[in-house]
């Protein structure tokens, strides 16, 4: 697996992903400030106090993780209005080894039951097979999370089992379940995510 990938924007049929700035700072600030009830009941490091401190460092933290190939954290912007952070996705590496990989997303609240986290996963997903070589892409989405099942079914991904107590969400060990989609199913799934417009 290469260890990196370059830094352009990838363009989805409506959204633009692309690495964060430090003038994003504002913007993710307020998305994840908007958000936070809804993501904080499955991410740890959501909280009501979210502060610009920590999206600064996050941005930070984003860039150095990009350029030594550990992580590669995109900014979800609307093609017509970029100005407005919609959400964050990002792909890594599990396993050099085994080429596997794993993607993690956020939307902001007010942009959610649109379809932009299964397009920019879709988006994603294609970075991790076609640019970074991947063999087996997988999500682990936190048990009653519906909205984030519905995404991985939208895209094919296959359950495959439970991962009981897998992280420490405020204080309480959630059970979640893994997905997967492999190489050869992504080359069978990405004509119909082009014919369906996901991508
Ligand atoms: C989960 C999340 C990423 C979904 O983002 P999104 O942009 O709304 O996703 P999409 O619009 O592409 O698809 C969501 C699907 O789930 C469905 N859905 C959402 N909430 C649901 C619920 N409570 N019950 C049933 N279905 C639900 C939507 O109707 C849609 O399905 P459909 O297209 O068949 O109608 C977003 O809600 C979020 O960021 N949640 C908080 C953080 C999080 O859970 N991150 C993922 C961790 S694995």
């Amino acid at each position: 697996m290469s260890k990196g990938i370059d830094t352009h924007p990838r363009a989805t049929p409506r959204l633009e992903l692309r690495p964060f700035r430090r003038r994003d700072l504002e913007s993710l600030w307020e998305a994840v400030h908007d958000s936070w009830p809804e993501l904080a009941k499955w991410l740890p490091w959501a909280h009501a106090g979210y502060g610009r401190l920590e999206a600064i460092r996050f941005i930070r933290e984003s860039g150095s993780a990009w350029v030594e190939g550990r992580a590669f954290d995109f900014a979800i912007r609307d093609l017509a209005d970029p100005t407005r952070h919609l959400g964050n996705i990002s792909v890594w590496s599990t396993s050099k080894r085994e080429r596997s990989g794993e993607i993690g997303y956020w939307v902001r609240s007010s942009a959610t039951g649109a379809g932009v986290a299964t397009e920019a996963a879709a988006r994603v997903a294609r970075v991790g097979f076609e640019e970074l070589d991947m063999h087996r892409i997988t999500l682990r989405i936190a048990v009653g999370n519906r909205g984030s099942e519905r995404v991985a079914e939208k895209l094919g991904f296959t359950k495959e089992g439970l991962l009981r107590k897998e992280v420490l969400v405020h204080g309480v060990w959630l059970d979640h379940t893994l997905w997967a989609l492999l190489e050869d199913e992504y080359r069978r799934e990405a004509p119909r995510w082009v014919a369906e417009g996901i991508a």
